[in-house]
């Protein structure tokens, strides 16, 4: 195995909507390390997903390039798995057969896949609904399914995009535990994209602070902290902070009113010689 997992330089993406060219990626450097578990913020649109699509080979760079393992991504591979920001079940499919075909392609005998299969529905808490078709499970359920499709197959890069937004708070803590129990057992290099800084700090070894217009990392955190984490630990709570800090910084814009051109119409001002009403607790 190479030193680094995963190389992404100078990467560059941009999509052309009308006659606008949107920059959603510019300047990407980041080098990940075999086992590193790296989360990513950042604001709405600042190229988070498709910098995951870019990385797992569904779509591909204008400039730069992304090595995995030593080889140029050019599509999409066994080694690399996804679990996109919705949970993309195919419906006539139950929950079973969803999981399953994380391993469709998988060098195992059947027995081996079911048993894998029944192991994962069990780790994301779905027993008793092996045979649900996905019209039957809330959506949290439905992506739980899609962790678990994501993880059957134990890809040696694991790439995650928002996968626990739709969760209640308890499963949500429940599956961030798990993901990371299961990350220190099979030593898979993990990145994660998530609108939580506090799950980014919790999951992380580093936490990438991204900015829109255009999509660029705007800063990278070092989380030091050992392992297993305390989610009240101070140092925990003050890199939260930090990482929030940084994230705030990135869209400065939002707190601006429009030019007047474009906003609505001032509202109406009371004319300067007509008194206020009196307040309506007067006693005067
Ligand atoms: N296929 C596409 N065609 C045109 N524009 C696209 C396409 N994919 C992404 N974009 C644009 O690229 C930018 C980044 O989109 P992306 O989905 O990567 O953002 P994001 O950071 O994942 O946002 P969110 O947090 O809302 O999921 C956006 O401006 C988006 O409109
Ligand atoms: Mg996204």
């Amino acid at each position: 195995m190479t030193e680094i997992a995963l190389q992404i330089a100078d990467v560059g993406r941009s999509f052309k909507v009308g006659s606008r060219t949107v920059d959603a990626l510019t300047g990407i450097d980041l080098s990940v390390k075999p086992g590193e578990f790296v989360t990513i913020v950042g604001a709405s649109g600042c190229g988070k997903s498709t910098l995951l699509r870019l990385v797992t080979g569904l779509d591909t760079v204008d400039r730069g390039s992304i090595i995995h393992d030593g080889r140029r991504v050019d599509g999409p591979s066994l080694t690399r798995g996804i679990v996109f920001q919705e949970p993309r079940l195919f419906p006539w499919l139950t929950v079973t057969e969803n999981i399953a075909l994380g391993l469709e392609n998988a060098p195992l005998g059947r027995d081996a896949k079911r048993r894998l299969v029944d192991e994962h529905i069990v780790l994301v808490g779905l027993a008793g609904f092996e045979k649900a078709y996905p019209r039957q499970l809330s959506g949290g359920m439905a992506q739980r399914v899609a962790i678990a499709r994501g993880l059957v197959n134990r890809p040696d890069l694991l790439l995650l995009d928002e996968p626990f937004g739709a969760l209640d708070a308890l499963t949500r803590a429940h599956l961030q535990s798990e993901l990371q129990r299961i990350w220190a057992h099979e030593g898979i290099t993990m990145l994660l994209v998530t609108h939580d800084v506090e799950e980014a700090v919790f999951l992380g070894d580093r936490v990438v602070v991204m900015a829109p217009r255009p999509g660029r990392i705007a800063e990278i955190f070092d989380i030091a902290l050992p392992r297993p984490r305390d989610r009240k630990d101070e140092d925990l709570l003050r890199l939260r902070n930090r990482v929030l800090a940084a994230l705030e910084a990135t869209a400065p814009l939002a707190h601006v009113p429009a030019p007047r051109s474009i906003a609505e119409p001032a509202p109406p001002t009371r004319p300067a010689d007509r008194p206020l009403p009196a307040p309506a607790y007067s006693h005067s």
